[in-house]
């Protein structure tokens, strides 16, 4: 049977939605990027200290926006010194599935910096039209962290919307130094670095240390911090942590897009305050809210402030209407929600007491309940699951649909006729919820994908063909 999900092609699809790809341009005609396969893969990657990989398909729409772009940046690039030469690879093609596999490609377009001929292995986590490409490239094939030697230098260095991490050193040597440079190698497609003899350079805090300190300038909350323990676990951790806003603001400015991805893939509890910037009571919900960040921050929870107009794919997905704002929603790390709509200002810090606390209720999405209810394919939302499924001692046969899935839409007319056949009976009922706007019990149910069929004892006394055509519907 085929296989749908070899290849998600969206993994992170609320995500995406956030991520500006540019279209622009038909692309120049010459063939800057090189095209490797399994059988030159190894020995093209070895003979080059930086080349960039573009694992795609021919089917992927992001990868046909990116080509252009991808043409032209590398065109630019191939004059560049030291050379940055980039590729690229189809990974749908048969033999080449395996070297994708092994570059770990579960999306589609996947870029990799390969370093070293091939030894080390990054992420690429640039911008995704030309320019932007090139400039990301150029500096991640020079030093992992440049030296400022003058404040206007500095100012080039640490760039006022980023998070920039700087050393500050009495000289260049030393174990300090080194662990430094190791960690800026470590985590140079993550954040900005440079290194420094003179603190004065440097724009904000005490200009007369000599190090060796590290300074992390950061665009939000006291802007920067400095730092002395040389440990590279213990560096890299003080960099993750200072680094995540105590509020994360996430509106349709792109230069907030990389923290608020990064918020979302904490996996720690994650509480949501959404309401409009512009309304009238707006500064005094942010100054509750950072206020209430500040008391629980550190406590397993994360803070973000979202703006309704950039937020419907949050909106979508949690199940949420726009008549609830200003809202509050907490999601853990297991999936429970807890919801608080139409609130105060003054109501933020009660509620994520009673929240610390384990006092609230879960908040489920769901459709309403049907006021009818009378078709022979009964529907189930979230709020009747119990009372249609779990209470009713009957058998049931559950179908998890998708307003958008083809497959459903092709078993449709098959749980109708097996509704016939069962209509008499009254042990048995056959049912079908829709799976995206309802939230489905993971503890009682596994829907990977849609259609996905629950059935109670109850194939046996389907007839010979019914039985056929459901295995087919389960299994595409
Ligand atoms: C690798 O092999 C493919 C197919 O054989 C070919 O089209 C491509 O040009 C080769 N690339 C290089 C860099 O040799
Ligand atoms: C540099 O990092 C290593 C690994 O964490 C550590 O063992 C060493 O003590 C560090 N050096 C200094 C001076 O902190």
């Amino acid at each position: 049977m085929a296989r749908v999900h070899s290849f998600p092609i969206c993994s992170l699809l609320f995500l995406s939605s956030l991520l500006v790809f540019s279209a622009a341009g038909s692309g120049s005609e010459g063939e800057s990027v090189i095209t490797l396969d399994a059988s030159n893969f190894s020995e093209t990657v070895a003979k080059h200290p930086f080349i960039v990989v573009e694992f795609y398909a021919p089917w992927c729409g992001h990868c046909k926006n990116l080509a252009p772009e991808y043409e032209k940046a590398a065109s630019v690039l191939s004059s560049h010194d030291p050379p940055v030469v980039l590729a690229k690879v189809d990974a749908n093609e048969e033999k080449n599935k395996e070297l994708a596999s092994q570059y770990e490609v579960r999306g589609f377009p996947t870029l990799k910096i390969l370093r070293n001929g091939g030894k080390t292995i990054e992420d690429y986590k640039g911008p995704r039209d030309s320019d932007g490409i090139v400039t990301y490239l150029k500096k991640q094939v020079g030093p992992a962290s440049a030296e400022i030697k003058s404040a206007e230098h500095a100012g080039e260095v640490i760039n006022e919307k980023k998070i920039t991490i700087v050393g500050i050193f009495p000289d260049f040597t030393g174990e300090q130094y080194e662990n430094f440079s190791a960690l800026a190698e470590k985590l140079r497609s993550d954040y900005d670095f440079g290194h420094t003899l003179d603190a004065k350079y440097l724009p904000r805090g005490d200009s007369t240390v000599k190090g060796p300190l590290v300074r992390l300038f950061k665009p939000f909350d006291e802007l920067f911090v400095d730092y002395q323990d040389f440990h590279i676990e213990a560096l890299e951790k003080f960099v993750e942590e200072a680094s995540i806003p105590s509020v994360t603001l996430f509106n349709k400015d792109p230069d907030n897009h990389p923290f608020v991805i990064k918020f979302f893939n904490n996996p720690q509890a994650k509480a949501m305050l959404f309401i409009n910037f512009d309304a009238e009571n707006f500064e005094s919900f942010k100054s509750e809210y950072y206020k209430v960040a500040s008391d629980f921050g550190g406590k397993g929870v994360g803070f973000l402030l979202g703006d309704v107009s950039a937020a419907q794919g949050a909106f979508q997905y949690f199940g949420l209407k726009e008549d609830q704002v200003p809202l509050i929603i907490i999601q853990q790390e297991q999936g429970q929600k807890y919801l608080k709509a139409n609130l105060e200002p003054d109501h933020v810090a009660p509620w994520l007491k009673e929240y610390m606390e384990g006092k609230l209720e879960q908040f489920r999405k769901s459709e309403p309940i049907p006021e009818s209810n009378d078709e022979l394919v009964k529907v189930v939302v979230a709020d009747s699951l119990q009372d249609m499924v779990f209470k009713s001692g009957k058998n049931v046969l559950l179908e998890f649909y998708a307003p958008w899935c083809g497959h459903c839409k092709k078993l449709a007319p098959i749980l109708d006729e097996v509704a016939v056949t069962f209509q008499n009976d009254k042990d048995v009922v056959i049912a079908k919820i829709d799976g995206t706007a309802n939230d489905i019990p993971t503890d009682s149910f596994n829907v990977n994908g849609y259609p996905t069929l629950t059935e109670i004892l109850l194939l046996q006394r389907m007839s010979y063909e019914q039985r056929r055509s459901f295995k087919r519907g389960m299994h595409f």
